[in-house]
């Protein structure tokens, strides 16, 4: 999955300027698409068939306290878009942790009412640790309150613990741009290590070649290329143009 949802709170990032043109062209490249309902009316092209999956908490802008959220959207109009699943921060440990919390189970509630699944998102406080134990907490946490699958990230240390204490399918977010070779390693090693997939964003948006990326983390996530020979993959697409 490609994740480009981050105006809900951070505007006009880097690599999301113009929608139409960075990410339009990579529709056809990946599997699912994370997006604002917002884009997916005003941007996205009415006759594509990708799986969108929503966005469907926000409130606070980079400015504010991020864990401050509320649910951003009906579950009628993710139904009205034709959604494959929403989406929604919890802030484990967060300042405003019960709500984000009482946030998400109000949403899965409301998706078991139309079918509709709810991706929940491990949101990790800046002066929070970034570690095993606390995905294994926030994981579990969001599995057993009712998300029928997990967003968080990856560790380098422990992360098939995270995935193996968490009883729904967990899929990778991407983090800060890294170099090629370090993003499709983190991936790969996500995937072999328990993870679904991913939902990347800016280390393909960002990427210097975002189609050749997306293709190089495709490959990765489903054929079990190994990191050099997807960074290969990179390289020689990039050539090409
Ligand atoms: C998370 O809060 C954002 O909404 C993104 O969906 C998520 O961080 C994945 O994107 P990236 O790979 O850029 O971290």
């Amino acid at each position: 999955m490609l994740a480009i949802d981050h105006g809900y709170f951070q505007g006009p990032t880097t690599g999301l300027e113009r929608i139409d043109l960075s990410i339009v062209p990579l529709l056809p490249s990946c599997d699912a698409l994370f997006c604002t309902r917002g884009i997916l009316r005003s941007v996205i092209p009415a006759e594509g068939t990708k799986p969108m999956v929503l966005r469907a908490s926000g409130g606070p802008s980079i400015l504010k306290e991020l864990s401050d959220e509320q649910i951003a959207m009906d579950m009628e109009d993710a139904l009205r878009l034709n959604a494959a699943g929403v989406g929604i921060q919890v802030f484990i440990g967060g300042e405003h942790e019960t709500r984000s919390i009482h946030n998400m189970t109000r949403l899965v509630d409301a998706g078991l009412r139309y079918g509709m699944p709810v991706m929940g998102v491990t949101a990790v406080g800046t002066n929070m640790v970034r570690d095993a134990k606390y995905f294994r907490l926030a994981c579990r946490i969001i599995a057993e309150l009712g998300a029928q699958y997990v967003k968080t990230y990856f560790v380098a240390d422990g992360f098939e613990t995270v995935t193996a204490s968490c009883p729904v399918p967990i899929v990778m977010a991407g983090g800060k741009k890294l170099p090629e070779l370090e993003a499709l390693t983190m991936a790969y090693n996500a995937v072999q290590q328990g993870a679904a997939g991913v939902d990347m964003g800016r280390n393909i948006f960002q990427s210097d070649a975002p189609k050749a990326m997306i293709a190089a983390v495709h490959a990765v996530v489903h054929q079990n290329l190994k990191p050099k020979e997807g960074l290969e993959m990179y390289q020689s697409l990039k050539a090409k143009g």
